[in-house]
């Protein structure tokens, strides 16, 4: 694993070209994983986006296609909270191959009650954490078969902060939804650089890439009707939070690289320059708790047992 910072310059407005390339964005229809999807379409590549609402994800594509001549994108039908879905929408991928998959579409509740998805799992746990961890599973023949395949995974800054309790994984002793969050984000960022570990192991050509938007605003992000509009009012409004944080279209930027920069390594930590919430994106050394490998093989069996999936045989 390495922390050390590429020394190659990178123009985030101008992403490298991947015309051959096949990426999947989970929750690419709104939000941050819109910008990743409308970046990535720029270089060429073929963007999937894996949404929920298939209305949503039509949206998402028309404003794609009206702003990059020539995107070649499309959607799946992609619910993170359904895990017995997941098999079905990577099949109706109909791909035999796939360069790299963002894992970003995210749910975060910031008042109770404490809400399960329709498997039983705590919402945020069981869509953020276990939805990524069990699509994971599924799309791994596919990465596989690609040359040097990424699996990028969203963490937070958030998380930085957080620790897991091991043995309330669901919060079902003690329900914060901000502290839940917080862990489904941290078990994510475990399970990102765990299962790079893994990969080497096992001399994959896969490699799994962490990284976070740092503080990303609706408010500060330019609109993209009818995807996200924002009014002049929001604007104004936000302009002193922009010493601070940034947009949702500047969150994108370490997700982009870390799918398109040759120089970006599978177990790195990526994030924004300032303060690691806002600006261009370089890498970090990566947090001294998410190094704890005892933590994360036992957070990593965990999962296989509540996600119903055996995440443990890695293919070379
Ligand atoms: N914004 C920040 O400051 C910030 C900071 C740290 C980390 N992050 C992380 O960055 C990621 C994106 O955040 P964001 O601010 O862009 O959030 P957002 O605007 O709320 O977008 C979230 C996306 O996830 C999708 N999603 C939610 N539940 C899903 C499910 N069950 N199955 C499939 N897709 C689902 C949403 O789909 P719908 O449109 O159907 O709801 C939407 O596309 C998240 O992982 C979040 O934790 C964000």
């Amino acid at each position: 694993m390495s922390s050390t910072s590429s020394t190659l310059p990178w123009d985030v407005q101008r992403p490298r070209r991947a015309d051959d390339s096949v990426f999947l964005v989970t929750g690419g229809n709104a939000g941050i994983g819109y910008f990743v999807a409308e970046q990535l379409s720029t270089t060429g590549a073929t963007v999937v986006l894996g949404s929920r609402n298939p209305a949503k994800a039509e949206v998402a594509m028309a404003s794609i296609r009206a702003r990059v001549p020539g995107a070649r994108v499309r959607a799946v039908r992609l619910d993170l909270a359904d895990l017995s879905s997941l098999e079905t929408a990577v099949e109706s991928l109909e791909m035999d191959c796939l360069d790299a998959v963002v894992h970003n579409a995210g749910v975060a509740l910031d008042a109770p009650p404490r809400k399960e998805t329709g498997d039983g799992h705590e919402l945020m746990f069981g869509t953020n954490h276990l939805g990524h961890f069990a699509l994971t599973q599924w799309l791994m023949p596919l990465l596989s078969a690609a040359p040097t395949a990424r699996i990028v995974t969203m963490g937070s800054f958030a998380a930085r902060s957080e620790r897991l309790d091991l043995d309330d994984l669901e919060s079902r002793k003690d329900y914060q939804p901000k502290r839940t969050y917080g862990r489904s984000k941290l078990a994510q960022m475990y399970f990102g650089v765990e299962l790079d570990r893994r990969l080497r192991a096992a001399g994959s050509t896969v490699a799994s890439v962490v990284v976070h938007p740092g503080g990303a605003l609706d408010s500060l992000t330019p609109s993209r009707p009818p995807v996200h509009v924002r009014t002049t009012g929001a604007r104004l409004g936000a302009a002193p939070a922009a010493l601070l944080v940034q947009g949702k279209h500047a969150g994108a930027w370490p997700a982009v690289r870390a799918v398109l920069d040759p120089a970006v390594r599978g177990g790195q930590l990526w994030g924004p320059r300032v303060f690691g919430l806002r600006g261009e994106p370089r890498s970090q050394p990566v947090w001294t708790h998410l190094t704890d490998t005892s933590v994360a093989a036992r957070l990593w069996d965990a999962s296989c047992d509540l996600a119903g999936v055996a995440l443990g045989t890695i293919p070379g």
